[in-house]
């Protein structure tokens, strides 16, 4: 298979995509290795998609150990040209409370031990991530949110900067306070380098961030515990199944031009033999 147009990231709680039909699972092999999981591969009211469990299925990778790069090599071989990502989030602003959603705009990437480019064997580039998020992408999943119908109290929320750590351990209260003074709305630990590498592969990426906590600097509030966040993220579970078959419904029939599909196009690139 190789006409899979949109791709499911499942983050933490979301180990399958259940409105997939026809369902193929396909273990792809990758010059960085193997995917965190088969990847199921199928028809979702008639459009094709490849769904993979980030952390694998059930939950044996912490954010460190996930492939980033075999996953986004597997599911462009798979021929996916709209990444949607769906992971849990802490939230570092008032206003964004746990079951609310978030698509984030921007990125600050503070992991430090992950491997995060295709590039620097064979070829040299750089893409421009001044706009890591595909923007048609963004807005195909926020009209995915109404179609699919949220609870009255939780709310969408359009823009915001997701800080990654790398985890696996939650952030001290310093830390908390520091991403927050930065002008970070959310954290989390697995969308970069998700994101860089969706880019330099010109998918479109779009990240739906589910909000599960506070983090810990909010005083009023309990600090994180994986628990509290788990439990939480269980209650979005069925909501962010609905979206995402809601989201694959439009991009199937609108497939909107995305500027990550021409990203190499404006990337400074060389070919190592062009340098020698
Ligand atoms: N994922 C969910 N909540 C989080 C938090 N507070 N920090 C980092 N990742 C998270």
């Amino acid at each position: 298979m190789n006409n899979a147009l949109v791709g499911v990231m499942g983050g933490s709680g979301l180990y399958e995509m259940e409105a997939l039909e026809d369902v193929q699972e396909w273990q792809v092999e990758t010059p960085f290795g193997p995917p965190s999981d088969a990847i199921m591969t199928g028809r979702v009211d008639g459009v094709a998609v490849a769904f993979l469990a980030r952390h694998g299925r059930g939950h044996r990778l912490i954010p460190s150990e996930i492939p980033y790069r075999a996953n986004v090599f597997a599911l462009k071989t798979l021929g996916v040209r709209y990444l949607i990502s769906l992971s849990a989030v802490g939230s570092l602003r008032q206003d964004l409370r746990p079951l609310d959603m978030v698509l984030p705009d921007q990125f600050i990437d503070l992991t430090r031990r992950r491997e995060s480019t295709f590039f620097g064997t064979d070829a040299v580039a750089h893409v421009s991530m001044a706009q890591p998020v595909c923007a048609q992408l963004a807005d195909v999943l926020a009209r995915a949110v109404v179609v699919a119908g949220l609870p009255q109290e939780q709310r969408l929320h359009r823009g915001g900067t997701y800080v990654c750590i790398e985890g696996p351990q939650f952030s001290t209260m310093a830390e908390s306070h520091w991403y927050r003074s930065m002008g970070a709305s959310v954290i989390g630990m697995t969308n970069m380098p998700e994101a860089k590498l969706a880019r330099e592969a010109q998918m479109a990426y779009a990240s739906l961030a589910m909000v599960t906590d506070y983090d810990c600097w909010n005083p009023r509030e309990p600090h994180v515990t994986s628990d509290f966040a788990i439990a939480n993220l269980m209650k979005n579970a069925g909501h962010a199944q609905h979206i995402a078959r809601a989201a694959v419904l439009l991009l199937g029939a609108e497939r909107p031009a995305s500027d990550a599909h021409a990203a190499l196009a404006t990337a400074l690139v060389s070919r190592r033999e062009h340098l020698q």
